[in-house]
Formats: structure tokens, C-alpha cells, sequence
């Protein structure tokens, strides 16, 4: 399949959803709505809201608008969460998406709130889905919340900052991995696969699918940050280790790393063995996590 042209329709599809559903940079007070947007429109590749309409079509034919608002809501958790994590207080970033980060160009205070209302408007967006058993609306927002809290990310985030320039055994590391990145993939793919009404079978076996594509995504991303160019990423590379942070890459080293990266793509395909061709942008985006330059 042509996995570009697909992430390029959904990307599209999803930004004018976002569009539509978060009104104009204009609203009042605009300084907030101009530091969200500016953040959310910058360019991202929207590998999250990708997932969420590829495991819809996996268990279902066609894409409802109750999964497109929980992709939405999802890219806007993640942008936030990339808003925060730029933070002088937290990896203090100058570059994201290819611009200046956001409380560069607005200021701690706007970047902080522009965070707060973009996690705020996910649950409000999901909560706001007609059209969809509302059973299915409640556990789409339990798993966006606990994904993205203290119990998910958030738990990640701590764990990643409290771990700068320590020296951490592997499982730490693990934690640390699965928590601040993994959590909110697999909740992508589970909330595609909940709303379009998926089988407890499917939904169990689309999990270990998210479960490993979401460890595979962070391992890469810091192989991206030691291999890949400033221009490519889009943000600053080498601050990993200019920072102390716990990387697979710092603890395993790069050949090893590469490997458990691969290993987990492997996993994540064989969990898929039950789908068929409708599973295929899974299977491509899967490959994709690991063989990306950016
Ligand atoms: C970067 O995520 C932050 C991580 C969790 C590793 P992405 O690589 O998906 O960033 P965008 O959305 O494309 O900017
Ligand atoms: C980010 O991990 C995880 C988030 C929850 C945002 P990183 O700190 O490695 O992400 P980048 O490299 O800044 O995108
Ligand atoms: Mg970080
Ligand atoms: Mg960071
Ligand atoms: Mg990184």
C-alpha cells in the first residue's frame, strides 16, 4: 500500500477537523488561541490520529465522526504534551516542528496555558460526540485520560525528568519509555478500535499492536535524536545526551537498541495475523516508526 498518500489524506482530514472543531485563533483572549494553534498547526506528523483511523478501519468499514473527534482529541493531548515537555522547566527546547517552540515565541506563562486548554478541549471534544453509544464515548474517555495521566505520560514525564544525569537500571528505562510515549499510541489505537465497536478479541490483539509500536516509537525517537539532523527533525538533535536524559541508545547502545526497536515492529505485525488487508496501514505504519528520518 501507499503508506505516504494514506498519512497524507488522514493528515489533511484531521486538520480540517481541528480546524472546525477548535474555532478561530481570533477568539478571545486571541493570545491563547494564536499559541495554541501556532503549536498544533506547526506541522506535526499526526502519526497518533493516524493510528486512531487505522484501527477504526481495521475492526470496521468507513470512519464515523466520533473517531475522528478522538483523533483529534488525541493530537491535541500530544501537542500539549510536546508544549510542555519544551518547557525550560522540563527538556528546555528552543525548536519544535520546525519553529521556534511555543514559550519561545509566547512565553512560559501563554506556553503553559495553551497546554492547559488544548488537554482541557480533548475531553470536552470527545465529550461533546454525537452519534456513538455514549458506553462507548465514556470508556474512549477513560482510556484517553489514564493514558495521558498520572498512570500514563505523565507518570513518564516524572520519571524521565527525575532521572537526568542519574544513572538508571534497564527497567527504569523501560518504564520510563512505555509511560511518556507508549501509553498515549496504544490508547490511539484502542479508542479507534472502541468506537467502531471492536470484538474483545480484536481489541486484545490490536493492544499488543499499540503496546509495542508505542516502545518502538520512543526507542526511535532517540536513535533519531543521536542520528538525525536538526533539519530533519524538525527540533534539536543531540540534546539527549547533552541533558544526562535515560535513552535506549545511552543504556543499550545504538546496534542494540536498532535491534530491540525491530524486534518489537516484528511483534507488533504477528499481533495483527488475525486482520486482513484492512489491517495493512497498521502493518505500514508499524514498519514506518522504525524506519523514519523524522
Ligand atoms: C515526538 O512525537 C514526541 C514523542 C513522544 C517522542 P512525534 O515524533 O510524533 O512528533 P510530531 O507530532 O510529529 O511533531
Ligand atoms: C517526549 O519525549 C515525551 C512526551 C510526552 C512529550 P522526548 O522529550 O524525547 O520528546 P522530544 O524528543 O522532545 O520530541
Ligand atoms: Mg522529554
Ligand atoms: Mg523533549
Ligand atoms: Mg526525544
Amino acid at each position: 500500500m501507499d503508506l505516504d498518500r494514506y498519512l497524507e489524506e488522514k493528515c489533511a482530514l484531521v486538520n480540517r477537523a481541528l480546524k472546525n472543531l477548535l474555532g478561530s485563533s481570533d477568539t478571545y483572549p486571541s493570545v491563547l488561541h494564536q499559541a495554541a494553534h501556532y503549536s498544533l498547526f506547526a506541522g506535526g506528523k499526526r502519526i497518533r490520529p493516524a493510528l486512531v483511523l487505522a484501527a477504526a478501519e481495521a475492526v470496521s468499514e468507513g470512519v464515523d465522526t466520533a473517531v475522528l473527534n478522538a483523533a483529534c482529541a488525541v493530537e491535541c493531548i500530544h501537542t500539549y504534551s510536546l508544549i510542555h515537555d519544551d518547557l525550560p522547566a522540563l527538556d528546555n527546547d528552543d525548536l519544535r516542528r520546525g519553529l521556534p517552540t511555543c514559550h519561545k515565541k509566547y512565553g512560559d506563562a501563554m506556553a503553559i496555558l495553551a497546554g492547559d486548554s488544548l488537554l482541557t478541549s480533548a475531553f470536552e471534544l470527545l465529550g461533546r460526540t454525537q452519534g456513538v453509544d455514549n458506553a462507548l464515548i465514556v470508556q474512549a474517555v477513560i482510556e484517553l485520560s489514564s493514558a495521558a495521566g498520572a498512570a500514563g505520560m505523565i507518570g513518564g514525564q516524572v520519571v524521565d525528568i527525575e532521572s537526568e544525569g542519574t544513572e538508571i537500571a534497564f527497567p527504569v528505562l523501560e518504564y520510563i519509555h512505555i509511560h511518556k510515549t507508549g501509553k498515549l499510541i496504544l490508547a490511539s489505537v484502542r479508542c479507534g478500535a472502541i468506537l467502531s465497536g471492536a470484538k474483545e478479541a480484536e481489541l486484545k490483539s490490536l493492544s499488543r499492536y499499540g503496546e509495542a509500536i508505542g516502545l518502538a516509537f520512543q526507542i526511535a525517537d532517540d536513535l533519531l535524536d543521536v542520528e538525525g539532523t536538526d533539519e530533519e527533525l524538525g527540533k534539536k538533535a543531540g540534546m539527549d545526551e547533552l541533558r544526562g536524559k535515560a535513552t535506549y541508545p545511552a543504556l543499550l547502545g545504538i546496534a542494540e537498541s536498532r535491534r530491540r526497536a525491530a524486534d518489537l515492529v516484528d511483534v507488533a505485525i504477528e499481533a495483527l495475523n488475525g486482520f486482513g488487508p484492512q489491517a495493512d496501514p497498521l502493518r505500514s505504519i508499524a514498519q514506518r516508526i522504525v524506519s523514519r528520518r523524522s
